[in-house]
């Protein structure tokens, strides 16, 4: 008998309708199209209006991936993790909420914080919940609402980062089915946290006597000095899932990374290997996504019909924390919603 294995079922995305253009930042901000394209290749990316929170993104693209799996009655899925840096608040957690208005029921939910990781994290916790048996489906969904966050007058981060959501519904099968999870590897660095993050609104922050300062609120990243542990950190944690799971580089047909900047794409690729028509990219539609990013490619790539069957693909991650993952796994050949 084969063993057990999470496989994807399902797969749905969602970015809010407004789309911003490296142009429209240049008119605020001292920057311009050809550098944002020549230094991290993004085009444009999606923001939310005002009122609009990450449940909001996380729903569509649930409802998305729900449609897609087939899955639509309560008690179909056994647990909803959303993954997300942007939670639509502190407390309580967004994935109770998603959960009730997907019309779940009593569902288990939990929220999954590790940065951009977030959905390989959250891959992760899924395959292990059904293959111990405690739900026979999962929706999976990377969700963020970074507009609220950005500095309005930090061009470092504001040229980057983008709102979206993707969603996947798992199932607990076998590992010979095409769209199973054959391997998850996740690491961290907590002793470079500084790097990328949010400070406000945390206990180690709300502790201290200082008045709060307006930036506390927004995102703040020292690019420079994560570019080279993200290339590092992906290459190391793709090779860890490649061995795990017996590929050799020349088997992976499609390599899906973290979308944060092109120029980290191709130094990846390079490390490891692979031509770059192998690699997808998507993140000259949408920015940086954070735990959305990579089922926001998965979903692109699928309805430019790029994925068959039986392909083998190349799931890795990196973001704040440091935290960092990879994924090895078929492709099962959804249908799109
Ligand atoms: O997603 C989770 C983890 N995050 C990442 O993996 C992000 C990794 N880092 C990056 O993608 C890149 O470091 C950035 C895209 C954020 C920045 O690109 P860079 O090539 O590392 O730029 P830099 O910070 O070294 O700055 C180079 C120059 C500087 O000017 P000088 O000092 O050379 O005169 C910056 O002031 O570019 C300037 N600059 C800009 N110019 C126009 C920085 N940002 C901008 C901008 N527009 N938006």
């Amino acid at each position: 008998m084969s063993a057990p294995a999470a496989v994807l079922a399902g797969l749905g995305s969602y970015v809010p309708p407004r789309t911003v253009t490296n142009d429209e930042l240049s008119q605020h901000l001292d920057t311009n199209d050809e550098w944002i394209v020549q230094r991290t290749g993004i085009r444009q990316r999606h923001w939310s209006d005002p009122g609009v929170a990450t449940s909001d993104l996380a729903v569509e693209a649930g409802h998305r991936a729900l449609k897609s799996a087939g899955a639509q009655a309560p008690g179909d899925i056994g647990m909803v993790i959303v993954a997300t840096t942007t939670p639509d608040q502190q407390c309580p957690t967004t994935s109770p909420d998603v959960a009730a208005r997907l019309g779940l029921g009593n569902v288990a939910a939990l929220d999954l914080a590790a940065g951009c990781s977030g959905f390989i994290y959250a891959l992760a916790t899924a395959s292990a919940t059904l293959m111990a048996g405690y739900a026979e489906r999962v929706l999976v969904i990377g969700a963020e609402t970074f507009r609220p966050f950005l500095n309005p007058t930090d061009r470092g981060t504001s040229v980057i980062f983008g709102d979206g959501a993707g969603a996947v519904v798992l199932r607990r099968g076998t590992i010979d089915e095409p769209g199973a999870v054959l391997t998850v590897d996740l690491g961290s660095d907590g002793s470079l946290r500084e790097l990328v993050g949010i400070p406000g609104n945390g206990s180690r922050h709300r502790s201290t006597d200082r008045p709060p300062h307006p930036d506390d609120q927004y995102l703040y990243m020292n690019g420079k000095e994560i570019f080279p542990h993200a290339v590092r950190r992906m290459a190391q944690s793709s090779s860890a899932a490649l061995e795990n799971v017996g590929w050799n580089v020349d088997d992976v047909d499609h390599v899906v990374g973290h979308q944060a900047n092109l120029r980290i794409l191709q130094a990846l690729a390079q490390l490891l290997g692979v031509d770059k028509q192998r690699v997808v990219t998507h993140l000259d539609q949408v920015g940086n996504t954070s735990a959305a990013s990579i089922p926001l490619a998965l979903a692109d790539a699928a309805a430019k019909g790029r994925f068959q069957r039986h392909d083998r693909l190349l799931l890795t991650a990196f973001g704040a924390g440091l935290t960092w993952g990879s994924a090895a796994l078929t492709w099962p050949g959804v249908t799109l919603a």
